[in-house]
């Protein structure tokens, strides 16, 4: 039989320095009214000048590994989602984590998926351990959002922040894990959230710097009408990929993006009360970040126990969306 997939670490770190919304009110024309009415957000953590994507990974990979009881050396794949990896071609975040951690065995990859890159590493990892093809898979999802954010652009920089959390997969023989996933993807919408400068396409000039073009830009309605019907559509198409119905999810963790749009998709799923999870009001948007650690969060708090049905879904700029649907054990 072919072995089930199981998360037996987890890991967060989160910047020590919180930027509460008045301190915002200061920068740019907004106030935490309205931040807090459209978006749920109160404040959000901002790395320290000496941290990267690299370094935020590597403290929630050994939170993560410790918990596991996994050591760095036996690790065979290390899959990190991040949009704000340390540099831009290479090499990539999960070269420097894997040789900070010491997993000299392990193959490293980052996945550029935005808000998605966590779900979509967790479902590609778990495709090697469901395989037998590997035994330990570490994924991550690290973000220096504060790093690509226009301080100047009251329309983005209320709405994201940095941190980190990984977790480690092992093959097991119980049953449980993975039970339906989607990945999708809409290119045909790419410029409705982008960094335009900085790549291939448009090289760093005085110009692109000029024109603030190395910031992200997001058409946010746009963006908004996406994310509300993404997320119920994904995890009633995983529901109908596992045979169950969606008020047999004990819990949601969909990227923490906006109240307004999670509030949304567990009123069209008719979930059960409190089957919902939401920590977006302390940490804001933290892109790959934002679902693992709440996942981590959820299961601190008590919300997750053995046999239950999780759903973690993922959106973001793509347009992209990668949804898992999960039996805890
Ligand atoms: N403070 C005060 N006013 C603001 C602010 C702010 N921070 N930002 C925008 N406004 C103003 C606008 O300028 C506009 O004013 P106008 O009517 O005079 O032109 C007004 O508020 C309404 O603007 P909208 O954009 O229509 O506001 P909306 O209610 O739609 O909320 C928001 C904006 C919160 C950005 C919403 O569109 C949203 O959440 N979109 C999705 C964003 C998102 O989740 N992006 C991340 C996706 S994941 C990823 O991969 C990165």
């Amino acid at each position: 039989m072919s072995p089930t997939v199981r998360i037996t670490g987890l890991g967060k770190y989160l910047p020590e320095r919180v930027m509460p919304n008045t301190e915002l009110e200061r920068m740019v024309d907004t106030s935490d009214e309205w931040i807090r009415s459209r978006t749920g957000i109160g404040a959000r953590r901002i790395a320290a000048p000496g941290e990267t994507a690299a370094t935020l990974g590597v403290a929630a990979a050994r939170e993560a590994l410790a918990e596991a009881g996994v050591a760095a050396a036996d690790l065979d794949l290390i899959i990190v989602g991040t949009s704000t990896p340390d540099h831009y071609a290479y090499p990539s975040t999960a070269c420097l984590m894997q040789a900070e951690l010491g997993a000299e065995r392990s193959g490293a990859f980052d996945l550029s998926a935005a808000c998605s890159g966590f779900v979509y590493g967790l479902v590609v990892g778990a495709q090697f351990v469901q395989t037998g093809a590997y035994r330990r898979v570490l994924v991550v999802g690290s973000e220096v959002n504060s790093r690509i954010l226009d301080w100047r652009d009251r329309g983005t920089c209320v709405l994201f922040g940095d941190g980190a959390a990984a977790v480690v997969l092992e093959a097991s023989d119980a049953p449980g894990g993975l039970v339906a996933f989607e990945l999708g993807a809409d290119g045909s919408r790419a410029d409705s959230l982008i960094v335009p400068a900085g790549g291939s396409r448009r090289p760093a000039s005085p110009e692109t710097v000029e024109g603030r073009q190395h910031y992200i830009q997001m058409d946010g309605p746009e963006v908004y009408r996406f994310s509300t019907l993404v997320v119920p559509a994904v995890v009633e198409r995983m529901c109908a990929q596992a045979g169950v119905e969606p008020s047999a999810i004990d819990l949601l963790i969909p990227h923490q993006a906006n109240s307004r749009i999670i509030q949304s998709a567990a009123r069209r799923l008719a979930l059960q009360e409190g089957a919902v999870y939401m920590n977006l009001e302390h940490y804001g948007n933290t892109s790959a970040a934002s679902v693992p650690i709440a996942l981590y969060e959820a299961l601190a708090e008590g919300r997750l126990q053995s046999g239950h049905l999780l759903a973690l879904v993922g959106f973001g700029a793509g347009l992209t969306w990668a949804g898992a649907l999960w039996r805890w054990h």
